[in-house]
């Protein structure tokens, strides 16, 4: 270390002083462990029975002449002592041997620690697709609750008292003090429909209303108990099935890809008269089949339902059916996701046993 070449300071140390000082210095530098390093911390700096104390009691039989020569000797061992238990105690922080300084230093060479910073989940991003594709068609966002109004649920939108989804074993039913109104986990979006027609009319109408729902399917590959769907209506005067194909179709290929073609097929929902179900062309196999196991080589990848609003839903959310007629649809966030990413499986996505992890999610 430097300040043993120091003379100036070296002068200051009777020779006693500076024997000790070099060997305090020594057994700190040698302790091979905080526990042996404090022992030396006492031995040498200890306030009753230190060595570096007893140089203080040493002066009182000094000669009158030498006390002063003493004490600042003294003085100056005890801070020497002190700073050389403080260096050894710094080189135990950072677990280097006495020489091994150098290694101290930063590495500025080493590659940096990576931040992780993370992103959207996947469902998320698939919502912000669709929706991003929706307002250039026009629609904005609309919003209701998960703890939906039984009458919002079924009653006003047309489905009859005995379909099968009204039955408890079919949707969540939420405890209800007696004449309260019935509540249930909203089965699907279709009861923002309801709320924004009640919002706006008579106003003309065009939202997308994305969001979680429940049912109690039994869990499988393709069914979850929680899950998410993509509501759309459109309210105004003059409104045609045209006006539901091509917006569809536009939808399709902006979410699938501008080569998609769809098909319409007819179907019924209570809500809307006429209805039908659309598939997409399979943008995995380019419509030529073959093996594809995306669409089991059928070339069609069913996503959605929708159909002509049902006058009396019109009538329910406030429009006169006879000015006013419109169209809905609705789909299944995950599945149009699963379809995207080629996802096998829809219990990934929030199963707390199978999903919810990120080798997963940081795929997307
Ligand atoms: N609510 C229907 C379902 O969950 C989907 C749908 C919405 C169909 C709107 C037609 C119109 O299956």
């Amino acid at each position: 270390m430097s300040d043993h070449a120091n003379p100036a300071e070296l002068a200051k140390f009777t020779d006693e002083d500076l024997h000790l000082l070099e060997q305090a210095r020594a057994e700190f530098a040698g302790a091979g462990s905080p526990a042996a390093l404090e022992a030396a911390r006492i031995k040498y700096l200890g306030r009753k029975a230190g060595l570096v104390q007893s140089r203080f009691e040493n002066l009182k039989e000094a000669p009158k002449e030498d006390r002063a020569r003493l004490g600042k000797s003294a003085n100056a061992l005890r801070k020497a002592v002190e700073a050389a238990l403080a260096d050894a105690q710094a080189r135990e922080v950072v677990g280097l041997a006495d020489g091994d300084q150098a290694k101290a230093k930063p590495d500025l060479t080493l590659p940096g620690r990576r931040a992780e910073t993370g992103h959207r989940h996947v469902l998320s991003r698939t919502v912000e697709l669709l929706v991003d594709v929706a307002a250039t068609l026009g629609f904005s966002v609309a919003e209701g609750p998960e703890v939906e109004l039984e009458a919002n649920n079924f009653d006003a939108l047309n489905i009859p008292l005995e379909h099968p989804s009204y039955d408890p074993f079919d949707t969540f039913y939420i405890e209800t003090a007696p004449g309260e109104p019935k509540r249930v986990l909203r089965s699907h979006t279709s009861p923002v429909q309801v709320r924004a027609m009640k919002e706006r009319a008579p106003e003309p109408l065009r939202v997308v209303a994305p969001g979680r729902t429940y049912r109690p399917d039994k869990v499988d590959a393709t069914h979850y108990h929680t899950f998410h769907q993509l509501e759309g209506l459109a309210v105004d005067e003059d409104i045609t099935f045209l006006d539901l194909k091509h917006t569809l179709d536009l939808f399709a290929k902006g979410v699938f890809g501008a080569e998609t073609v769809t098909r319409f097929r007819p179907s019924y929902f209570p809500f809307t008269e006429p209805s039908a179900e659309v598939d997409v062309s399979c943008p995995f196999c380019a419509r030529d089949g073959g093996a594809c196991p995306v669409c089991k080589a059928t070339g069609w990848l069913e996503i959605l339902g929708c159909g002509m609003v049902h006058p009396k839903v019109l009538t329910n959310g406030g429009y006169d059916p006879e000015r006013f007629t419109g169209f809905a649809f609705g789909m299944g966030i995950e599945r149009i996701a699963m379809l995207r990413h080629g996802i096998r499986d829809i219990r990934l996505f929030i199963d707390p046993e199978r999903g919810n992890d990120l080798r997963f999610l940081e795929q997307f």
